[in-house]
């Protein structure tokens, strides 16, 4: 496939940084290029050429959404921006590559299959609900339903570094549980599902091994980078107890990956590119 053809939207997120790497001729634009809650610009941009967009944007501050500033910012561009560019790829025979979250279904469900029916539980989660919807009314489509992702940005392992390199013995929750996505991961799954030629539709995609919790992968984040210090587990509830404005989690996270696998994709379990991943941050 020729990159060329390419345009990535949001490329300064940490999925939009992997796919500008994995994709070096592809063209791009940050929020300062193109502002996708800008209709206009998104309807008169110059797509000639181009045949898939990768939308990269998100609002991905689950509780900043929470707030009325933050409200209207994720409805905007996590939904009313996805219809502006479900609109042009409808208009120019483009095919949007887009992503979802776990946070679209309620986490009562011990593993998520594709088909769920939505049950979003805050702002975050319903835009992004939104948003699926109107990308799965084109004919060219690809939704990677993920979760918790890893890449180049602010995220969870690189939190709990910092909390290791400070010496502090940090509470984490033990009863949200899931599995991490390394952009890595995401972008190897989107190539794999262009060049494999598989069905258009929706894939969940994370990375594979077992499911853990937050708590757990501390573990896994300390032991590997070497810090000794204790980790108290906690769980949701106690760990926001008095704190205003938080959004609810979904406590069961976990993607169910056949759909993925069974197009011919292997998975890699998360502990791999967790190991790859601070080997790589502690050389940075
Ligand atoms: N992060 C996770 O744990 C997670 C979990 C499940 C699913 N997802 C989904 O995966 C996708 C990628 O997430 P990510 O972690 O790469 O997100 P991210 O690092 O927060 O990146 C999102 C990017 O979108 C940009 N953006 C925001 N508003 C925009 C606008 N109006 N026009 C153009 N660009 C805009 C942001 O720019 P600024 O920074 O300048 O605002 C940022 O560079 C998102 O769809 C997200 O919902 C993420």
């Amino acid at each position: 496939m020729d990159d060329a053809t390419f345009f990535i939207v949001g490329a300064n997120g940490q999925l939009g940084r992997a796919l500008k790497s994995k994709y070096p001729g592809a063209k791009s634009a940050d929020i300062d290029a193109l502002d996708i809650t800008d209709h206009d610009s998104v309807e008169n941009f110059d797509w000639s050429g181009i045949k898939i967009i990768f939308n990269a944007a998100a609002y991905t501050n689950v509780d900043g959404a929470e707030t009325a500033e933050g409200r209207l910012t994720a409805w905007q561009v996590n939904a009313a921006a996805v219809a502006s560019l479900v609109n042009v790829s409808l208009k120019h025979d483009i095919a949007l590559v887009h992503l979802s979250t776990d946070y679209v279904f309620d986490g009562t469900q011990d593993e998520h299959t594709e088909d769920e029916p939505y049950s979003p539980l805050g702002v975050y989660a319903q835009t992004k609900a939104a948003g699926d919807i109107a990308v799965g009314l084109l004919p060219k489509y690809y939704i990677l339903r993920t979760s918790w992702v890893i890449g180049e940005g602010k995220n969870f392992v690189r939190a709990m570094l910092d909390v290791g390199k400070r010496g502090i013995e940090p509470n984490v929750v033990n009863d949200q549980v899931g599995r991490l996505t390394f952009t890595s991961e995401l972008v190897r799954a989107i190539d794999h599902l262009l060049t494999s030629g598989a069905a258009y539709g929706t894939y969940n995609v994370t990375n594979s091994g077992d499911p853990a919790s937050w708590a757990d992968i501390t573990r896994a984040i300390f032991k590997e980078a070497g810090f000794e210090q204790k980790i108290t587990d906690t769980t949701t509830a106690e760990y926001y107890k008095g704190k205003e404005g938080i959004a609810p989690r979904p406590l069961k996270s976990t993607l169910d990956l056949s759909k993925l696998q069974a197009t011919g994709f292997q998975s890699t379990d998360w502990n791999v590119d967790l190991a790859k991943y601070i080997q790589k941050e502690a050389r940075a």
